[in-house]
């Protein structure tokens, strides 16, 4: 597929049905957020997967811990995607790269040196190049909150120190996929968005 057509065609899926993805299919995707762009190519950027219901029911038991709240959920064909990823980005990753003698000369050795902290942005490259290759794959996904991140990534095992942008759910799209109200906006047109020369 061309990128174009990929970018075109990409749109979060919030239904998914429960058949899995093969195991090399959701490989090329989590490869697909390996190759983004790096600051000082720390890559201070961590994928925790979780494939098939066992994993995935105990991350949505976690993240809703009141079955109520799960009741109420407005896209229950969410909680049927086959692989849940959490792409968590570790700031120290990004200290100990600055304090490297090639980029000892920025204040960014330190956390107050850092007005934009690229490992935010890094990890929405990371997710950005998934999503793009999820499309490829002719696959579905979502990134949305991660609700509970203090109880759901030490149930996990992740170390403490990494911190969470969200969740991407990844699989094969499912039939109840109603508009959300953020996607009833209107895109800003690139006449709006774009400023040539002076705002
Ligand atoms: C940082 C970020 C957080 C988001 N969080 C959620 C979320 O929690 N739940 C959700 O349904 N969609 C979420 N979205 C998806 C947006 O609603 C969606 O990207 C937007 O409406 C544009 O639609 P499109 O991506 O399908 O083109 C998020 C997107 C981004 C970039």
């Amino acid at each position: 597929m061309e990128c174009s057509e990929a970018l075109r065609r990409r749109r979060m899926v919030r239904s998914f049905d429960a058949r899995p993805v093969a195991a090399a299919v959701v490989d090329r995707v989590l490869d697909a957020a390996r190759r983004g762009p790096s600051a000082g190519f720390s890559q201070g950027v961590d994928l925790l997967v979780l494939v098939g219901s066992e994993q995935t029911a105990r991350y949505w038991r976690l993240a809703f811990p009141e079955p109520s709240g799960r009741a109420r959920f407005r896209w229950q064909g969410l909680f049927d995607a086959p692989v849940l990823v959490v792409p968590l980005v570790a700031p120290q990753a990004y200290l100990d790269r600055y304090r490297e003698a090639d980029k000892a000369g920025t204040a960014r050795g330190e956390l107050s040196g850092w007005p934009v902290p690229y490992w935010w942005i890094d990890g929405g490259m990371a997710v950005m190049a998934a999503l793009l290759a999820a499309v490829d794959e002719g696959l579905g996904a979502l990134f949305f909150d991660l609700e509970h991140p203090d109880t759901v990534l030490p149930a996990f095992g992740v170390p403490p120190g990494r911190l969470a942008l969200g969740t991407i759910a990844l699989g094969h799209p499912g039939p109840d996929d109603g508009p959300n109200r953020s996607s009833a906006r209107p895109r800003r047109s690139l006449d709006d968005v774009v400023h040539r020369g002076h705002w």
